[in-house]
């Protein structure tokens, strides 16, 4: 069976084309990565089948054996659709947590991401929480990275600022945002750092260039971020305004009992 037309990698290239198109993936910015299942890709490709093997230069054991789609590194989310397997590769943890197999994919030779480590890092701390989590989405959203030039970088007040701006978002993302100061992109310190936020967040906001989500889905992924980059815009929107009105403590915490979420009280008055 053709591997481009299995519903993972539809929705995938789907997803890199939206958002493309949203903005939020400049030239080569950004990143996803997406755990499979064997049962998902063994119709698709022999997986005990390597074509070659890289070193991860850190230790993902906890994810050994585990198959990821993942997109590659310098590669542009314009560009996925018109070709697959150039600018993805589905690749599987060894056995040893430090190397991974190319199964398929990253056909110039090229490789994944170069923030596997916060990818990797994430999904570790994403799994111990809940099972069915299996998203990891990296990009660049506009206005969110607008609003950590304009905004307080702690986790508490972000969070406040984002729950204001939009009715829905105490409910989609009730734990709130963590927030990470600027630190350089692409390394294992990065990534130690967004798994420890991932412990309490789905959602992790780099200041001075983007944002982290986590989910079961590419759906719930996409849409966790999606919601709090429509905040973000509220926020910047009316940053130079004299706000009139807000979403008052009390209403937030109405919506989240309404809603029967599980929210960050301590981030309340
Ligand atoms: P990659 O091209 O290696 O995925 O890096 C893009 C990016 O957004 C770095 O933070
Ligand atoms: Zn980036």
């Amino acid at each position: 069976m053709n591997i481009n037309k299995a519903p993972f990698m539809e929705e995938l290239i789907q997803t890199c084309s939206n958002m493309y198109r949203l903005g939020w993936n400049e030239r080569n910015g950004g990143n996803i990565s997406m755990r499979l299942t064997q049962f998902e890709a063994a119709p698709y490709l022999d997986t005990a089948k390597s074509l070659r093997r890289i070193s991860l230069h850190f230790d993902a054991s906890p994810l050994a054996n585990k198959l990821f789609l993942v997109t590659g590194t310098g590669k542009y989310f314009k560009n996925v659709e018109r070709d697959p397997a150039h600018n993805l590769g589905l690749i599987r943890v060894a056995e040893d947590g430090v190397n991974a197999d190319i199964l398929w994919g990253f056909s110039d030779g090229g490789g994944p991401t170069s923030e596997l480590p916060a990818h990797f890092s994430s999904h570790i701390a994403r799994l111990s929480r809940d099972s069915s989590h299996r998203v990891i989405i990296h990009c660049h959203a506009t206005n969110i990275l607008a609003m950590t030039y304009t905004h307080p970088l702690d986790d508490r007040t972000f969070t406040r600022s984002l729950w204001q701006m939009s009715t829905e978002c105490i409910v989609v993302f009730p734990e709130g945002v963590g927030v990470l100061p600027w630190m350089l992109c692409g390394t294992d310190e990065i990534g130690r750092a967004t798994a420890e936020k991932m412990n309490d967040y789905r959602l992790c906001v780099w200041a001075q260039h983007g944002v982290f989500g986590a989910g079961s889905s590419l759906d719930e992924t996409f849409g966790i971020i999606e919601t709090a980059e429509k905040a973000a815009e509220i926020y910047m929107k009316t940053l130079n305004v004299s706000r009139l009105n807000t979403i008052t403590d009390e209403q937030l915490r109405l919506l989240a009992e309404a809603f029967k979420a599980d929210y960050r009280k301590d981030f309340l008055f």
